[in-house]
């Protein structure tokens, strides 16, 4: 378990983390939301000691970090971040090298630069230049750095930012895995798919600080705090029931598509099941009125 308790952290005068307490399992994905400049980055520098609090404490299974060399080495071989953009963190001219330089430097086995290459889909490319990968497969060669040296868990910064259907569908796939795996994966992101599909716990930050905490996601308070991707958006759920079984997007779809998923939706909605809507204003007003008229 990772944890965070009642951090506090300041670029500067500027306070970033106000008394933030989070916390992360092993074999679970935990997704910390909030809109731009809530601190989601800041905590996650956190996680391996690449900020220290300025008050507070991190803790890794119980055990509060100190940040002498050798304890930040250790903390940094069970915590591996991902950061946003890969060419923050691609370093070595070519693929093998670069998902190989970690655990070399650590003393690990090269083994599991193998196998971290081959879980992200990227065996074969060994001989290639890191600066001709697509972002995509940039991306995915920067979580085998992390797999590669077989951490409890994986953080990663915006995993889905800037990628088509099938990158983040890899994404998706690839942060499951790492689950099945054992490990605990952190990620923050505004993409409420991904959230959707991978997520077990939810955080999110307002103006640093933790404003939720759960199992589910409050969709009506990630819109009132404007996070991005909830704002078009209307959750219809019996009020005993607030968990999302479905999510159902018009984006792309025909008028007579649209038509035949909104009434079945609603229906569903009618029985008592939960349904996300995701659309525009428009629709939304047009949805309460059904809704009026069925009352
Ligand atoms: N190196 C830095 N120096 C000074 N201020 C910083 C620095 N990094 C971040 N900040 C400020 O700290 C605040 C929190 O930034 P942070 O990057 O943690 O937010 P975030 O939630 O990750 O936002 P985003 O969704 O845009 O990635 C912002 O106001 C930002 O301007
Ligand atoms: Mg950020």
């Amino acid at each position: 378990m990772i944890e965070t308790r009642d951090i506090w952290f300041s670029y500067g005068d500027r306070e970033v983390l106000k008394g933030l307490n989070f916390m992360a399992r092993q074999s679970e994905v935990t997704v910390v939301m909030g809109k731009n400049g809530a601190g989601k980055t800041t905590l996650l520098l956190h996680l391996n000691g690449l900020l220290r609090p300025k008050k507070g404490e991190v803790r890794l299974n119980g055990v509060r970090v100190s940040y002498d060399k050798r304890a930040l080495f250790e903390l940094r071989k069970k915590v591996a971040l991902v950061f946003q953009n890969p060419d923050d963190q691609i370093i070595a001219p070519t693929v093998w090298e670069e998902v190989a330089f970690g655990p070399a430097n650590a003393g690990l086995n090269l083994e599991n630069a193998k196998r971290a290459l081959k879980l992200v889909g990227l065996e074969g490319y060994e001989e290639r230049l890191c600066s001709q990968l697509s972002g995509g497969e940039k991306k995915r060669l920067s979580i085998a750095d992390a797999i590669a040296m077989d951490p409890d868990f994986v953080v990663m910064d915006e995993p889905t930012a800037g990628l088509d259907q099938p990158g983040f569908d890899s994404i998706v796939e690839l942060i499951l895995m790492l689950r099945e795996l054992g490990k605990g994966v952190v990620i923050a992101t505004h993409d409420l798919e991904l959230a959707t599909k991978v997520g077990d716990r939810f955080y999110y930050l307002d103006a640093g600080r933790v404003v939720y905490e759960g199992e589910s996601i409050d969709y009506r308070l990630a819109k009132r705090l404007g996070i991005r991707g909830f704002a078009g958006m209307i959750m219809i759920a019996s009020t005993t029931d607030t968990s999302v079984e479905q999510i159902v997007n018009f984006n792309g779809d025909s008028e007579h598509e649209i038509l035949e998923k909104t009434l079945k939706a609603v229906l569903k909605a009618y029985r008592g099941e939960s349904v996300l809507l995701k659309t525009g204003e428009g629709f939304i007003e047009g949805i309460r009125r059904i809704l009026e008229g069925l009352k």
